[in-house]
């Protein structure tokens, strides 16, 4: 299925609308509708417990902060897109995207004067006309903060510096010392200059980045399981060709010089995604980041990639920001950003290294991965339990007899304590297990005539059809 087609589906399942959809929508901008906003809340849940851990805390920013921030960090003077307009209509267009879809060529990370010399050397136009020549745009969006003309701020581009801007409290009031981690989820703006492939490409999104801190010379011990574990990925050698990954095990990167630290989060989110997000490994690969394409913060970055309908794409990330974040900010604030080593009483500055995916980018990936269509129309989302709108579906068989319809209200009722339950009373029996399957509910359980005489339910697991019938007291998920 296309990803047109796909946001149809979304739209029609209450999954994601386009923002202002009455209006016309609102190009970068999409609405979680009823069901989507039920994944999405598992989506960050699922995450927020595969990093519960002793070392690792939470913490949650502002969007607007002190735009003396996002100067120290580098944003304002190199967060941006090359972009290309054109003479006539002013049609604006994101460069490096436009020159690899005209010339089939990677493009990512090229500067201006490469991509001037590729559009004057092949002649390129868009829609017969010439381009004005290429201008950096930068994608923070800005705001006025308060009554006063001129106090410009910007909308956090990624929620990552907020961490980085106040590690000196977070350090001191969470008392944890290298290696912890600070993971945080919520909205980050970018102003696109072409928004596209429904939740893939926004203008408003939602991040779940962590900082993890490290010692700069003490890395991290890896399991020899780990090490010879398969991966298949995409080194830089093969980076602008039309090679394929290769496969290799994790014990490469080790033999490449990378960071163990990384290594070791690149792994646990690859086994979040294949493990409790329920992604095919084989539609999953990682990808190196060649030089020129490296963030003006980042040594070393590795993507996760999934097998979209438009082609492998980056829903996951993992930086070496080394201390180019924190000394960036002791240097504008003056803020202390050492920290002593237990063992040699030496301050060092801590380097961190980022595992961060867009949220969205997640959601559309388990979505995609869930769904299915069989030669009848028949629509499965087999979304694992965690991330499932809902665990159970409850169905009295008719809608029309009290006596059942209060059976099914108790089952309801005794099953909303412990598991997320809907309860659906329109339209035939298989079609309320269809919906059930399109809206990705792991059982269903109808409750019958016989429910009202022998205690008992009908259980149907979506993925295996199986039926079962099982004691009301007994339902267990
Ligand atoms: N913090 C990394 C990013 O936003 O891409």
């Amino acid at each position: 299925m296309n990803i047109e087609d796909f946001a149809t589906f979304c739209k029609k399942k209450g999954i994601a609308f386009r923002s202002a959809d009455a209006y016309g929508g609102y190009a970068g901008f999409y609405d979680y509708g009823p069901l989507g906003a039920r994944i999405k809340r598992n989506v960050v849940n699922a995450w927020l417990k595969f990093l519960d851990r002793r070392n690792i805390v939470p913490f949650d920013g502002t969007i607007v902060t002190n735009p003396k921030v996002w100067e120290a960090s580098g944003h304002v003077a190199t967060f941006g897109d090359l972009m290309l307009t054109t003479v006539k209509t002013r049609t604006k267009v994101r460069a490096d995207h436009f020159i690899e879809e005209t010339l089939n060529i990677a493009a990512d990370g090229m500067s201006a004067d490469e991509i001037q010399t590729l559009i004057n050397k092949h002649k390129l136009q868009y829609n017969g006309e010439d381009f004005e020549p290429v201008q950096q745009f930068n994608l923070m969006f800005q705001t006025q903060v308060g009554a006063v003309d001129g106090n410009t701020a910007y909308l956090r581009p990624e929620t990552a510096q907020s961490i980085f801007a106040q590690f000196a409290l977070i350090k001191e009031t969470s008392r944890l010392k290298p290696p912890f981690g600070v993971c945080q989820v919520g909205k980050a703006y970018r102003n696109e200059i072409s928004p596209r492939d429904f939740l893939f490409r926004l203008r408003e999104f939602n991040q779940m980045e962590m900082e993890f801190f490290v010692h700069p010379e003490k890395g991290c011990e890896l399991s020899k399981e780990l090490l010879a574990t398969p991966i298949s990925v995409l080194s830089e050698e093969h980076q602008g060709s039309n090679a394929d990954a290769e496969e290799y095990t994790f014990q490469w990167f080790i033999d490449k010089g990378v960071n163990t630290w990384q290594v070791y989060w690149l792994y646990e989110y690859y086994h979040f995604y294949v493990n409790t997000l329920g992604v095919s490994s084989e539609n999953l690969r990682v990808r190196e980041h060649v030089g020129k394409e490296l963030s003006h913060y980042s040594s070393a970055t590795f993507d996760i990639e999934y097998k979209f309908p438009f082609g492998f794409k980056e829903v996951f990330g993992i930086a070496h920001r080394g201390d180019y974040d924190l000394q960036a900010h002791a240097k504008h604030s003056g803020m202390n950003v050492t920290v002593v080593d237990d063992a040699t009483q030496k301050k060092f500055v801590p380097h961190c290294i980022e595992p961060t995916h867009g949220l969205e980018r997640v959601m559309l990936m388990v979505l995609f991965e869930a769904y299915s269509e069989d030669d009848r129309g028949h629509v499965n989302l087999a979304l694992p339990v965690s991330v499932a709108p809902f665990n159970i579906a409850v169905l009295p068989l008719v809608k029309n007899k009290a006596h059942l319809l209060a059976k099914a209200e108790e089952v309801f009722t005794l099953l909303k304590e412990c598991y997320s339950v809907s309860f659906d009373v329109s339209g035939s029996i298989g079609r309320r297990y269809a919906r059930a399957d399109e809206m990705g509910v792991p059982y269903c359980v109808t409750v019958d005539f016989e429910s009202l005489e022998d205690g008992c339910v009908t259980v149907r697991d979506r993925d295996t059809m199986e039926q079962e019938r099982v004691k009301i007291e007994d339902l267990s998920f």
